[in-house]
C-alpha cells in the first residue's frame, strides 16, 4: 500500500510542480540576482545553468520518482539497502526549510492585514523590525514572543495543515489548481502596474542594463547555478515524490521542461513588476536605487510598503494585491515541503497520512516558534544559509555522482525517453555526469572558504555552531536513524518500472 494517491490529471501534476519552484524566492530573489551580477548579461549564465543544470536535474528526479514509483527514501533504498539515508536527507532538509518558510509566509498573513489600514505609517522600515518583529539586539537575547508574529504563524499552519492532510490529488493537487491561477492573474496586475508608472523603465533599464563584463567572473556563474537550484526546488525530495504520484503512462521530458520554464519565465517577468516600481519610488521621492533594493526579506517587507504608499492610486488594493500574492507563490511551496517528509514517512513505515502530517505539523510548529522569538530573523538567516545552501549542493552533487555514474543515467533515459511527448539525447548524460558536478563541487569549496574565513552574516560563531552546523548535523543523524529502522511496508520488493513500449 503506502503511497496510492495520484494526480487526477497532468495539469495537476503541472501546476503542482509549477507552484512547488515558484515561491517566495521568484517574487524578489531572482531581481536582485540578475540585477547585482550582470543585468540583462546574467541572463546568459542563467539561461545555461537552466539548460545544462535546472532541467537536466528536474529530468533526473521526475525520471527517478517515476521509474522507481518511490519518493526518495525508497528509490534510493531499492537502488542500494546501504543508500537509504541519502533519500532521508533531502526530506529532512526539506522540513528545516519549511520551519522557516512558514514564519515568512506568516509575516505576509500579516501584512495583507496591515496593508487594509497601511499600519506601516510612513517608516516601514523602523515598523517591520521594531513594532512587527520587535527585534533583540542578538542572537542570544530571546526576550520571548512577537504576538502579532504568532498570530498570522498559526493561522498559515492551520490552512497548510488542511490542505496535506487531504492527501495528494484532493489536498494538494485541488490547492494548486486555485492557487496558481490567481497568482498569476494577480502577478499580471502588479505587473502592469508597475511598467506603467513613470521612472518605471528606468527602473527596468537597471534591471535590465546588461554588464558583459560581469560573465568573465566565476562568482557570477556559481550564483547563476545556485539561484537555478533553489527555484527550481530541485534537491529537497520533493519532486521525486511528486513524479512518484504519477500514473504509470504518463509524460516526464516534456512536463520537466514546462515547469522548468515556466518557473524561470515567471522570475524574468515579475522582475519588470518589482524594478518598474523602484524605478517610480526612485524618481518620486529621490530615494536612492541602492537603498532600495537588497536581497533579504526587506524588499518584500520594507521597500514594497514603503512603494505602496508612494502610489498614486488604489494603494490599498495593491497592498493587498501584493501580500496576497506572496501568499498563494508560498503556500504552495510550502505544502510540498511538509509532503517531501511525509511522503517518506508514508512509505517506509506505512503510517497512514493523517499521523505522518500530525507529526509533522506538531514537531514543525515547535521549532517553528524559535524563528517567532524577537531573536528568530537572526535564527533564520543562519539556518536557511546552512540548511538550504550546504544541503541543496551535497544532495545535488550525490545525485548527479550516484543515479549518473553508479547506477546510470542512461538507464533514467531510456526509461523516460519512451513514455515521453519527445525525447532526450546523449547531452543529457553529460550534463548529470559532467557539468553539474564540476559546478556544484567548485560552489561547495567557494561556500566553506566564505563560510570559513568570516562567521556567515557577522553573527557569534556560538550561533553559528548551534543553528547553522547544528542544524546540518541533525539532518544527517535523524536521516541515519531513520534509515536504520526496519521497513513496515512492502514498498521495497515491488518491482521497479522497466523501460515501456
Ligand atoms: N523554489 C522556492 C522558491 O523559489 C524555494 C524552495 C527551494 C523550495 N527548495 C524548495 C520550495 C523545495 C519548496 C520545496 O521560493
Amino acid at each position: 500500500m503506502a503511497n496510492n494517491d495520484q494526480w487526477q490529471s497532468r495539469i495537476g501534476f503541472v501546476l503542482a510542480c509549477i507552484g512547488s519552484a515558484v515561491g517566495l524566492g521568484n517574487i524578489w530573489r531572482f531581481s536582485y540576482m540578475t540585477y547585482e551580477n550582470g543585468g540583462g548579461a546574467f541572463l546568459i549564465p542563467y539561461f545555461v545553468a537552466l539548460l545544462t543544470a535546472g532541467i537536466p536535474i528536474m529530468l533526473l528526479e521526475f525520471g527517478v520518482g517515476h521509474k522507481f514509483n518511490s519518493t526518495s527514501v525508497g528509490a534510493f533504498a531499492k537502488i542500494n539497502k546501504k543508500w537509504e539515508a541519502l533519500g532521508w536527507w533531502p526530506q529532512l532538509a526539506s522540513f528545516g526549510l519549511m520551519s522557516y518558510y512558514m514564519v515568512i509566509l506568516a509575516w505576509a498573513l500579516s501584512y495583507v492585514g496591515y496593508a487594509f489600514t497601511g499600519a506601516w505609517g510612513g517608516d516601514p522600515n523602523a515598523f517591520f523590525f521594531g513594532n512587527y518583529l520587535q527585534l533583540s539586539s542578538g542572537f542570544w537575547d530571546l526576550q520571548g514572543f512577537s504576538m502579532p508574529v504568532i498570530i498570522s504563524f498559526v493561522l498559515i499552519w492551520i490552512i497548510n495543515y488542511v490542505i496535506t492532510v487531504q492527501g495528494v490529488s484532493a489536498g494538494i493537487e485541488k490547492a494548486c489548481k486555485i492557487f496558481m491561477p490567481l497568482l498569476f492573474a494577480l502577478s499580471i496586475i502588479i505587473v502592469i502596474r508597475g511598467v506603467t508608472l513613470p521612472g518605471a523603465w528606468e527602473g527596468i533599464n537597471w534591471y535590465l542594463a546588461p554588464n558583459f563584463t560581469k560573465i568573465a567572473n566565476a562568482q557570477v556563474w556559481v550564483a547563476a547555478y545556485g539561484q537555478i537550484f533553489f527555484t527550481l526546488s530541485v534537491a529537497f525530495g520533493v519532486m521525486i515524490a511528486y513524479a512518484s504520484y504519477l500514473p504509470r503512462k504518463s509524460d516526464i521530458v516534456n512536463n520537466a521542461f514546462i515547469t522548468c520554464l515556466a518557473n524561470c519565465g515567471y522570475s524574468f517577468f515579475m522582475g519588470f513588476g518589482t524594478f518598474g516600481i523602484i524605478g517610480y519610488m526612485a524618481k518620486t521621492q529621490g530615494v536612492a536605487f541602492q537603498d532600495v533594493i537588497t536581497q533579504s526579506i526587506g524588499l518584500a517587507f520594507v521597500a514594497y510598503p514603503k512603494a505602496i504608499d508612494l502610489l498614486p492610486a488604489a494603494n490599498t488594493l495593491f497592498g493587498i494585491m501584493f501580500f496576497t500574492a506572496l501568499i498563494f507563490a508560498g503556500l504552495s511551496s510550502s505544502v510540498s515541503l511538509i509532503e517531501a517528509l511525509a511522503s517518506g514517512l508514508i512509505e517506509k513505515f506505512d503510517m497512514p497520512r493523517k499521523k505522518a502530517i500530525n507529526t509533522i505539523a506538531a514537531v514543525g510548529f515547535l521549532i517553528g516558534l524559535m524563528y517567532t522569538t524577537k531573536a528568530g530573523l537572526y535564527i533564520f538567516d543562519t539556518v536557511d544559509q546552512y540548511v538550504a545552501k550546504y544541503i541543496i549542493i551535497m544532495v545535488g552533487l550525490y545525485e548527479c555522482i550516484l543515479i549518473g555514474w553508479i547506477y546510470g543515467s542512461d538507464k533514467i533515459r531510456n526509461y523516460v525517453n519512451p513514455l515521453s511527448d519527445f525525447a532526450i539525447g546523449k547531452w543529457w548524460d553529460v550534463c548529470i555526469k559532467y557539468i553539474t558536478p564540476v559546478i556544484l563541487g567548485v560552489s561547495f569549496v567557494q561556500l566553506v572558504y566564505g563560510d570559513l574565513v568570516r562567521p556567515y552574516g557577522g553573527y557569534p560563531w556560538s550561533g553559528i555552531i548551534v543553528f547553522g552546523w547544528g542544524s546540518i548535523a541533525a539532518v544527517i543523524i535523524v536521516g541515519i536513524v531513520l534509515a536504520s529502522k526496519p521497513w513496515k511496508s512492502d514498498v521495497l520488493s515491488r518491482p521497479v518500472e522497466e523501460v515501456q513500449e
